[in-house]
């Protein structure tokens, strides 16, 4: 049984991504998720442990999930919501991200939660405000939040309760190069001690990866076999530059979570999608709707986690410096 020291401290401020964090940084999250998910089930579903905090949703990107799993957390903990979307405010007028979060911070918010096209925006926002940042999405470098829910469905699925996920192996399929899905995971996933094998075309799949410690294969069929679980990702479009595979046909044919295919895999194994789905180019249908399918369970897992992280950042303490 895997134990979170009995004198950790959450430490953080921020989370900008689950790279800088700790196996018990990430085991503190998912723990306190797991105590939020009740909250959910009750008939009044408000709890009072953000009652005077403000949080700021600052996207710059488009979402559904996301945005909306934010809000929803922040208001069953009774915090007040500002929702601030890039389409149809100021910056059509030239306002830099840091203006736009300036001015929204002088309004007196405790935590700005931001998606945003850049990698990096939303570190480079935390040294910028007073206030807690969260990254919703930040380019294609991480999304941790939904790494954490994929972890906390998998870890629930699996009955990790200890979230120590030794022997678990988990396949990421698609496109990982522009996938900040993909890095969050990878990162979350190896600090918990599951073996991550990344799938995809040559295109979509940097050799760096190998380095982090993830097996690379480009063979679909040959992994499905072996895993726990597949987390089949969308082809990012509106990312890639240039033709990254031949058509999309052919890209469904080596990638896409077919039924058929998917009948090789472990009785036990999920199929997992962060959303939103390309029915057809890498999951079909029958997959999606199919009975190892978890993608609501991960949206209603999200709620959770995301309740978890938005209690911890905006309550983190400085830690103590160890008495000698
Ligand atoms: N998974 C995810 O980030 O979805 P949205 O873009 O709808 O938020």
């Amino acid at each position: 049984m895997t134990q979170i020291p009995a004198d950790y401290r959450w430490p953080h401020k921020h989370l900008l991504g689950l790279e800088g964090l700790s196996a018990d940084d990430l085991r503190f999250i998912l723990q306190t998720a797991r105590g939020f998910e009740d909250v959910s089930t009750r008939s009044v579903k408000k709890v009072p442990v953000l009652r005077g905090k403000v949080m700021a949703n600052l996207f710059f990107e488009d979402s559904t999930r996301t945005r909306m799993s934010f809000e929803l957390a922040a208001n069953r903990m009774s915090a007040d919501v500002l929702n601030f979307s890039s389409k149809g405010s100021s910056v059509s007028k030239g306002e830099t991200l840091t203006d736009t979060a300036r001015t929204i911070e002088a309004m007196g918010i405790d935590v700005c939660v931001l998606r945003h096209h850049l990698s990096g925006a939303a570190e480079q926002l935390s040294r910028r405000v007073k206030c807690s940042v969260v990254n919703a999405g930040d380019g294609q470098h991480e999304h941790p939040t939904q790494g954490l829910l994929d972890i906390f469905t998998l870890c629930k699925r699996f009955n990790r309760d200890d979230f120590d996920m030794t022997g678990l192996t988990v396949a990421i399929v698609g496109d990982i190069a522009h996938s900040r899905v993909a890095r969050s995971n990878v990162h979350g996933l190896l600090k918990l001690g599951a073996q991550v094998i990344l799938v995809g075309p040559p295109t979509l799949l940097p050799r760096s990866f190998a380095d982090l410690g993830c097996e690379l294969s480009h063979h679909l069929d040959s992994v499905i076999p072996r895993v726990d679980a597949i987390n089949t990702l969308r082809v990012q479009f509106e990312r890639i530059s240039g033709q990254a595979f031949p058509s999309l046909r052919e890209y469904a044919t080596f990638y896409g979570l077919t039924a058929r295919r998917l009948a090789n895999a472990k009785p036990t194994a999920l199929v997992m999608h962060p959303g939103p789905m390309n029915r057809g180019v890498e999951i079909d249908s029958a997959v999606a709707d199919g009975p190892r399918s978890t993608y609501l369970e991960q949206v209603a897992n999200g709620l959770a986690v995301r309740m978890a992280v938005l209690f911890l950042v905006t309550n983190a303490k400085p830690v103590e410096p160890a008495t000698p």
